[in-house]
């Protein structure tokens, strides 16, 4: 069986001292939960996020990383350079890492063979437009993305990757995809997965829905069997909304 991810990508909220207060209220209220839970901050609060963690089973994740081992690369942050902090997650390819900051599907799979190499849990995030899907696009869309992104990777190393689904017009706009449309579209994505790879690594292989997640809507999400998480990001922000979206996900 899947285990249930729900990550939180804070995107650029919270500053270090706002972080450890969320986590002072957030992780009282899920020490009972049995899914895998993993707090994305910005990367300036990692520090503070990991000290405020340690002793939980909440895991740490950055919202980004380059893919050079180390160099003349102003302001940006390596593998190891997570790895030697403690942080275990890495989300890769966010929308709105494509959208403003010019991230391609080329880098997108540079910065997923380096995340494996340092055995961080790469979340890949993958999705259509809105002009995509009403253009009936979705399909094409996220199988291109998936496709390039395991470009020339050794199927033996992905079965550590947790695939994002998030529809681009359900990000930040409390549009939410029905719990029927997110489980159409990681239905493809797994068909894909398995085309690609094989089945044996697409059925492991866990595949999250983000985009306007909310307590209100978790729970009919996550009740589909092809929803193996959620990437949360508004909704995330406050401990009670986020920790009732990590309850709504009954353990497999
Ligand atoms: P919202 O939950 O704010 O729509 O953001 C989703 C997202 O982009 C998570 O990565």
């Amino acid at each position: 069986m899947r285990k249930l991810l729900i990550a939180a990508n804070w995107k650029m909220y919270k500053t270090p001292t706002e972080a450890q207060s969320f986590l002072q209220a957030f992780l009282p209220l899920v020490k009972e939960s049995r899914n895998e839970i993993a707090i994305c901050p910005p990367a300036i609060d990692l520090p503070a996020v990991l000290h405020a963690v340690q002793g939980s089973h909440v895991k740490v994740g950055a919202q980004n990383m380059y893919f050079a081992e180390e160099g003349a690369f102003t302001g940006e942050i390596s593998a190891a350079m997570l790895i030697d902090l403690g942080v275990s997650h890495v989300i890769i390819g966010h929308s709105e890492r494509r959208q403003y900051f010019g991230e391609t599907d080329e880098l997108v799979n540079r910065k997923l063979v380096t995340a494996l190499k340092h055995h961080l849990v790469p979340i890949v995030c993958v999705g259509e437009r809105e002009d995509e899907r009403e253009s009936g696009l979705t399909e094409e869309v996220c199988c291109r993305q998936i496709g390039r992104a395991f470009h020339q990777i050794d199927p033996a190393k992905l079965h550590k990757v947790v695939i994002a689904y998030e529809p681009v017009w359900a990000i930040g706009t409390g549009k939410t995809a029905t719990p029927a449309i997110a489980a159409e579209s990681h239905l493809i994505i797994r068909s894909e997965v398995a085309r690609l790879v094989g089945k044996a690594i697409a059925d492991n292989m866990r595949i999250l829905y983000g985009g306007s997640v909310k307590p209100e809507n978790a729970e009919a999400l996550l009740n589909q069997p092809e929803i193996d998480g959620a990437l949360v990001g508004g909704a995330s922000l406050d401990p009670k909304s986020f920790a009732a979206i990590v309850k709504a996900g009954v353990p497999a």
